[in-house]
């Protein structure tokens, strides 16, 4: 759910895995810049309350505005949660249709702006962009290198004017952070790996995602706006995991 006119920001933080942090580390994020935020209805990995206690906190103090903010949540299946339900698994069976369908209805009664959908195939995606009424604006994907860095999800996603949203940039690349392509823009750039990274998935058009927890980290993955890949580097990056 986020505010009619937000913007969707270039960069979200996430706010899997903070647990007790998690209030903490979403202020750190807003204080630090960032203006999106990435939850899930999923105790398992997530604490979506203490995402809402922070943001409740940095509105209270005006240090940012309701329409300046992009929230995203997620539903989860009964398979992907743990004990902790958000809700009663004997309640109408959640299957997928369904539970797009119950997001076009929160989308039609104004509760949610965008819809979006997370880790499908491109098949997945194709059905879905083709069988709902409310279309899909945003794919979150973990995105592999080896993969291409997820291509052709991401071209099907250009194509239909979807945002292509990269979790695990750093953390499923970790042999490609080290790769020729990555180290040699790292050193003319004066950048990390990590923001060269982050820097490539801008230029190729996708949202990313950082679940940093330190501020150093906070600050440099935001920095990755401050400078710019040579063409070559973008495609040499995009070949370095095939
Ligand atoms: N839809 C899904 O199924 C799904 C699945 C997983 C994640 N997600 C979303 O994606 C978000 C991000 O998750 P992620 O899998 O990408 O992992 P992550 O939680 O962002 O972890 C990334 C790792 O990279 C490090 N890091 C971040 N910035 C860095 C920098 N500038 N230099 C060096 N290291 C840096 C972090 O360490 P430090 O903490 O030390 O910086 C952390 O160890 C999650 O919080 C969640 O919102 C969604």
């Amino acid at each position: 759910m986020t505010a009619p006119n937000a913007p969707v920001p270039a960069f979200l933080y996430g706010t899997a895995w903070k647990e007790d942090r998690t209030e903490e580390l979403v202020r750190l994020a807003l204080a630090t810049g960032f203006r999106g935020i990435d939850t899930a209805n999923q105790r398992r990995h997530y604490v979506e309350a203490a995402v809402g206690a922070a943001v409740a906190a940095v509105l209270g103090d005006g240090t940012v505005t309701r329409a300046d903010l992009f929230l995203q949540t997620k539903f989860t299946s009964v398979d992907g949660q743990d004990q902790r339900l958000p809700y009663d698994p004997q309640a109408e069976p959640a299957k997928d249709w369904a539970v797009w369908q119950a997001m076009e209805a929160l989308h039609h009664s104004g509760q949610a702006r965008r819809l979006g959908v997370s880790n499908v195939s491109l098949e997945q995606l194709t059905t879905l962009h083709q069988g709902s009424r409310v279309k899909p604006a945003s794919v979150q994907n973990r995105c592999f290198a080896i993969h291409g860095w997820d291509r052709d999800v991401r071209a099907f996603c250009a194509r239909q004017g979807i945002v292509y949203q990269g979790f695990s940039l750093l953390t499923a690349n970790a042999r490609e952070l080290g790769s020729p392509a990555v180290v040699r823009a790292a050193r003319r750039t004066g950048r990390t790996p990590a923001q060269v990274v982050f820097r490539f998935a801008l230029q190729v058009g996708m949202l990313p995602l950082t679940g940093s927890s330190s501020p150093a980290h906070l600050q440099e993955d935001l920095a990755c706006f401050d400078f710019e890949l040579e063409p070559a580097e973008v495609r040499a990056i995009e070949e370095c995991g095939v």
